[in-house]
């Protein structure tokens, strides 16, 4: 038993008079500190799986285990920011803290991770005011902000440009190496897999096709010809 197992995850959706099988026999396991990244084409059940693992949507047979025991409290980032508009940044990301009506509200946690996300300033803007590179940095705290110890991201970066995209992944290397928390993190993009996880898994029509461990020493460089190999290994498993 791993920190954390999910095991032959079933998910049929109802579509129009039969269901649509959107995780066949899905498994996976991650020991705690691992951080995973899950590619496959569109349609392959990724976001399906993480809102699952969130408690997002209800799974139709299998099971989600912690070697723990208990479940570990989970952040997650969407696609997009999914801000709340009438709330400041700062409010933002104490949303978890301010919703559950707490008296302990941990502000310093707030301007510490405001500080780190480099928000600082804009801690009494509104999500109006904000880029999307802006945005999506607040929603990174929102989920920080309730100290996780699994981070689940669907594609967080895959509506910015390259340079903002660029400089949160090495936003994200940076916690991850300071905080080993799990992260598991789906995107359709390669090159950010082979550059931030530790190992990539390919999902194909609701199931894991491939498990490669990313044995490259962090902070890895896009120039090494082992980075660009492993790149293209994985490639040939998606398209191949
Ligand atoms: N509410 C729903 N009702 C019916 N079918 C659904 C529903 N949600 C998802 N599906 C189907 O389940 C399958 C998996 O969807 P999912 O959103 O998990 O894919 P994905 O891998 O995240 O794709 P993408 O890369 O496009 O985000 C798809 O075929 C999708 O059409
Ligand atoms: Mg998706």
């Amino acid at each position: 038993m791993s920190w954390f197992d999910a095991v032959d995850i079933r998910k049929e959706y109802p579509l129009g008079d039969g269901v649509k099988v959107a995780l066949d026999g899905f498994s996976l396991s991650a020991p705690r500190g691992d951080f995973v990244s899950i590619i496959g084409r569109s349609g392959s059940g990724k976001t399906t799986f993480l809102r699952i693992v969130a408690g997002l949507l209800e799974k139709t047979s299998g099971e989600i285990r912690y070697g723990g025991g208990v479940p570990p409290r989970i952040g997650m980032v969407f696609q997009e920011p999914r801000l709340m508009p009438w709330l400041t940044v700062e409010k933002n990301v104490l949303f978890a803290h301010l919703s559950r009506n707490r008296k302990a509200i941990p502000y310093d946690m707030a301007k510490n991770l405001l500080e780190m996300l480099g928000l600082s300033l804009y801690k009494d803007a509104y999500p109006s005011q904000l880029s999307g590179g802006m945005a999506q940095r607040v929603a990174l705290g929102r989920a920080l902000c309730r100290e996780p110890e699994l981070i689940l991201m669907d594609e967080p970066f895959g509506s910015l440009d390259y340079f903002t995209r660029r400089s949160l992944q090495e936003e994200i290397l940076r916690l991850y190496m300071r905080d080993k928390k799990t992260i598991f993190l789906v995107t359709h993009d390669v090159d950010e897999a082979v550059a931030l996880s530790r190992r990539v898994v390919v999902l194909d029509q609701g199931r894991v096709s491939r498990e490669i461990d990313i044995d490259l020493e962090y902070p890895r460089k896009r120039t090494n010809p082992a980075f660009a190999a492993t790149v293209e290994m994985i490639l040939s498993y998606i398209t191949g």
